[in-house]
């Protein structure tokens, strides 16, 4: 395992699969409350999150670490005009891993380059966040014992959605099939698109084995309107699955806003909070490999 965790391309297959087989071990995340008995996690979340935040101090708790940090930008010396670098600086000093959330793409990189501690990328802007990766195909293989085959639609916001950005070469790497369906006018980024089929959202839902399906990343619009105008073009709903006789099984990073409809909850294809849940394993896998490797 590398000192850092800023993206899945940093490891090789072997670590990827290494780093799903370990989540798989903390399936139960009980009894492990000694594993990191004294060492501090820093969750330092400069943009807003739930699950990724919670499951990481939940993670953390479970083996018996110790959790500081903060979860609003404005309650932090950021506020006061104090640069990324000199924050992580200070960090290190307090805490044995950082785990970082910036809204500027890159945050990550730049944080971990003055760390002294391992870093995580819990997400930088519209870059990468290699955890929910990790999250989204152990899910996968929980499900399916495989990844390796798997035709994979990811939909929505696929310009700055950056759970897709991390996940789409994972998954070519590890022999799955992605499929683009994009909201209107947000499609992949050039360097991820390059063969990768853009289907529409019937065709994905009849051939597809997972829909992964992604909200509009208002936040990343320069113009309000234009997200308005992009929310709504593509929605999962009980209707599509059942007039396409879809198997697929339906993935969502979460928060949903109205991409997936709520009648698909009740469904047996709906396995998006399934999905979070395995966060707090993946993310305990993550912890485990990071301070273990440094102790
Ligand atoms: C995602 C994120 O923050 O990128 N949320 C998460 O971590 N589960 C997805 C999103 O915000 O749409």
């Amino acid at each position: 395992m590398t000192r850092h965790l800023l993206s899945l391309q940093g490891l090789d297959d072997r670590q990827i699969l290494d780093l799903l087989d370990r989540a798989a071990g903390f399936a139960n995340v009980r009894g492990h409350g000694r594993r990191l008995e004294g060492r501090i996690v820093c969750c330092a979340f400069l943009e807003p999150s739930t699950r990724t935040r919670l499951s990481f101090e939940a993670a953390a708790h479970r083996l018996g670490a110790r959790v500081i940090g903060f979860s609003d930008a404005r309650t932090t010396s950021a506020a006061k005009g104090e640069r990324l670098e000199d924050t992580m600086r200070v960090l290190g000093g307090y805490a044995d891993l950082v785990v970082l959330r910036t809204p500027e793409t890159g945050g990550a990189a730049r944080g971990a380059a003055v760390s002294k501690v391992p870093v995580v990328n819990a997400g930088d802007g519209s870059g990468e966040h290699p955890t929910q990766t990790l999250v989204d195909l152990h899910t996968m293989r929980a499900h399916f014992g495989r990844i390796e085959g798997l035709r994979v639609a990811v939909v929505g916001d696929l310009t700055h959605g950056r759970t897709v950005h991390s996940l789409v070469p994972a998954l070519r790497r590890l022999g799955a099939k992605p499929l683009a369906v994009p909201a209107a006018g947000l499609g992949l980024p050039d360097a991820l698109a390059d063969g990768v089929p853009v289907v529409d959202l019937e065709t994905a839902a009849s051939e597809a084995h997972v829909l992964y399906v992604t909200r509009v990343q208002e936040e990343r619009f320069p113009d309000p309107a234009a997200a308005q105008a992009a929310r709504g073009h593509v929605r999962v709903d009980r209707e599509l699955l059942e007039r396409t006789g879809s198997k697929a099984v339906v993935l969502h990073p979460l928060p949903r806003v109205d991409e997936v409809a709520a009648d698909v909850d009740g469904l047996a294809a709906a396995k998006y909070f399934e999905q979070a849940r395995n966060g707090v394993a993946v993310r305990m896998a993550v912890l485990a490999s990071l301070l273990e490797a440094g102790s």
